[in-house]
């Protein structure tokens, strides 16, 4: 019996809840918002799909009671504000710590033994965060910015390739910021055949680009950020973890010395199961790649040190 709560009810928090059910990842989904009806209401209309999409999973919108959250597997939290168009998710740092801050530790309460999925933003501090204000350990703290990441660099790949999404591999690892995500383009590949023989250096660069870009690009098409590859992505981990898949997903989880880096949380591959983080994949980056890394976890340190001014941390 796997019970997930969602924290946040909002179009990511409400995306992630429907294809947990929809995917039947979960028995039972809770649902949970600030903003009074909003989770129940978003909880019934889903429920109310149960029959005509095929799913028995119970999902359930709660306002504000965390008491209901409790004996939860999984947590995602989507809580806070999201982007505008123009804005970097480094921005909404002031006003999302605090609230992340406030959800885990609200959520430990009841589900003490909870694996936490991070989606808020700035997806890498926020998953810092969480792991230095509850203490939890290593494995149990996990955000999703790769994943999201690399779904948009396999999307744009194939748009480029003209080929089929579900044959097109690849990775993105660093943070999870339009300047600081990595998509290694070195290694990805379509059904097996490096892209590099397939496309040529620009078009790759512009795949790079836009992947970098993928979720500003959105946020000004849509004048939010956006939800469903998100809340999608937050679902995939949940299901590698709920189900034990022990898939192999570029995530953003502490590292101790792994890829040169301590004290950090920040995207790189980790295979994931029902602990949590199970093992982490530290394979050999080129220079150029090494470089590109050492960068983005500077960036990020930056933003994590945003947390002791604003006494989050
Ligand atoms: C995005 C936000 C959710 O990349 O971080 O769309």
């Amino acid at each position: 019996m796997a019970k997930i709560t969602v924290v946040g009810a909002g179009n990511v928090g409400a995306t992630c809840a429907n294809v947990l059910a929809f995917n039947k990842i979960a028995d039972e989904v809770v649902m949970l918002d600030v903003k009074e009806g909003v989770a129940e209401g978003k909880a019934i209309d889903m429920m109310q799909t149960a029959q005509t999409l095929d799913f028995e999973t119970k999902i359930v919108g709660i306002t504000n009671d965390y008491s209901k959250t409790a004996d939860s597997d999984v947590v995602i939290v989507t809580s806070g504000i999201p982007r505008k168009p123009g804005m970097t998710r480094e921005e909404l740092i002031g006003v999302n710590a605090n609230i992340v801050k406030s959800v885990v530790e609200n959520c430990l309460k009841f589900s003490p033994n909870a694996i936490f999925i991070i989606i808020s933003n700035p997806m890498d501090t926020m998953t810092y965060l969480t792991l230095k204000a509850t203490g939890l350990p290593k494995n149990r703290v996990i955000g999703m910015g790769g994943t999201l990441d690399s779904s948009r660099f396999k999307y744009y790949l194939s748009q480029a390739l003209n080929v089929n999404p579900s044959q097109v591999d690849g990775t993105v690892i660093g943070g999870h910021g339009d300047t600081t995500m990595i998509p290694l383009k070195r290694l990805a590949t379509y059904n097996g055949i490096p892209v590099s023989q397939l496309l040529d250096a620009a078009t790759l660069d512009k795949v790079v680009a836009d992947t970098m870009v993928g979720g500003a690009t959105l946020t000004g098409l849509l004048g939010t950020s956006a939800w469903y590859a998100p809340g999608a992505a937050g679902a995939y981990v949940a299901e590698s973890i709920i189900r034990d898949y022990k898939r192999l997903i570029p995530c953003c989880i502490y590292l101790e010395g792994e890829y040169g880096q301590k004290d950090i949380c920040i995207g790189v591959p980790a295979i994931l199961g029902r602990n949590g983080v199970e093992k982490i994949v530290d394979f050999k980056l080129n220079d150029e790649e090494k470089a590109l890394f050492e960068k983005s976890a500077e960036a990020v340190r930056k933003t994590n040190d945003i947390l002791k001014e604003i006494k989050a941390l």
